[in-house]
């Protein structure tokens, strides 16, 4: 069977790829099922998206899991969407040996709940020697607070004597993000049918590409991924010259 893996021009591949994965309640809803099953199968897909990335080679692999706003969702889903959170960590942690991807968090992590951020850590120690992609999996995350904290960190130097406001640059910025260790997303694939940001990563998509793929998140298929990275590829770039 011909797949489209075969169309993606592998000179032109990005390194640095962000989806922001929703549709998990509708996936559930049209089948009749509570909202947290779309939420198991969303977690599903995941394992599985991040392994299709990490084979074709794509370097660093942003998900968009859970933001600033989405505390704003009922008690009984917020937790089953943390419950589901410690198995997949849980689950990395136990085939660890077998891992090849590097896992991070961004976003805020002190909000989280004590024995979430034990686990994170633990697998940010775990992995940060794999040789495979980097999944960054943004948790408690907004763009704004992003923003907010490393504006924060700077006003900090700034009134430590340790930097002057004037010798402030993008640079300075952007190495004050949570996403300060690796490349802005060339592209920002958002699964579902909706067409808005909601808060993703704010300063580091101003030239990214966009690709709005209709399937809810559950349904994302390895196909999905290869069909959206050749759209992509036809896209011309042009960082504002000519
Ligand atoms: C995305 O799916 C997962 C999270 C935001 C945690 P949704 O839960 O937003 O699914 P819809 O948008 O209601 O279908
Ligand atoms: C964005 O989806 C957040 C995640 C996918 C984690 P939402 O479902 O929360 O966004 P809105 O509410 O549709 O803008
Ligand atoms: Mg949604």
């Amino acid at each position: 069977m011909s797949s489209l893996r075969d169309e993606i021009d592998m000179s032109k591949l990005p390194k640095s790829v962000a989806i922001i994965m929703d549709g998990n309640g509708r996936w559930a809803k049209k089948r009749f099922l509570p909202r947290k099953l779309g939420h198991k199968a969303g977690a599903d897909t995941l394992e599985n998206i991040s392994r299709v990335a990490d084979d074709l080679g794509i370097e660093h692999l942003t998900v968009y899991a859970f933001s600033t706003e989405n505390w704003k969702r009922t008690e009984e889903e917020v937790g089953a969407i943390m419950d589901l959170l410690r198995n997949y960590l849980d689950r990395y942690i136990r085939t660890a040996e077998k891992e090849n991807i590097k896992i991070d968090i961004i976003g805020e992590k002190n909000r989280l709940a004590p024995d979430i951020q034990d686990r994170i850590r633990r697998i940010e120690e775990i992995s940060k020697d794999k040789p495979g992609m980097n999944l960054h999996i943004a948790l408690n995350y907004g763009g704004r607070d992003d923003i907010l904290r490393g504006v924060k960190k700077i006003a900090e130097k700034v009134k430590n004597g340790e930097i002057n406001p004037d010798d402030i640059t993008e640079d300075t910025i952007s190495s004050s993000l949570d996403t300060h260790f690796y490349p802005d997303p060339e592209i920002v694939i958002r699964t579902s049918g909706e067409e808005r940001i909601s808060n993703f990563l704010l300063w580091q998509i101003a030239y990214s590409e966009f690709v709005f793929n209709s399937k809810f998140w559950p349904d994302y298929s390895a196909e999905d991924l290869y069909g959206d990275i050749c759209y992509y590829q036809t896209r011309d770039r042009r960082f504002g010259g000519r």
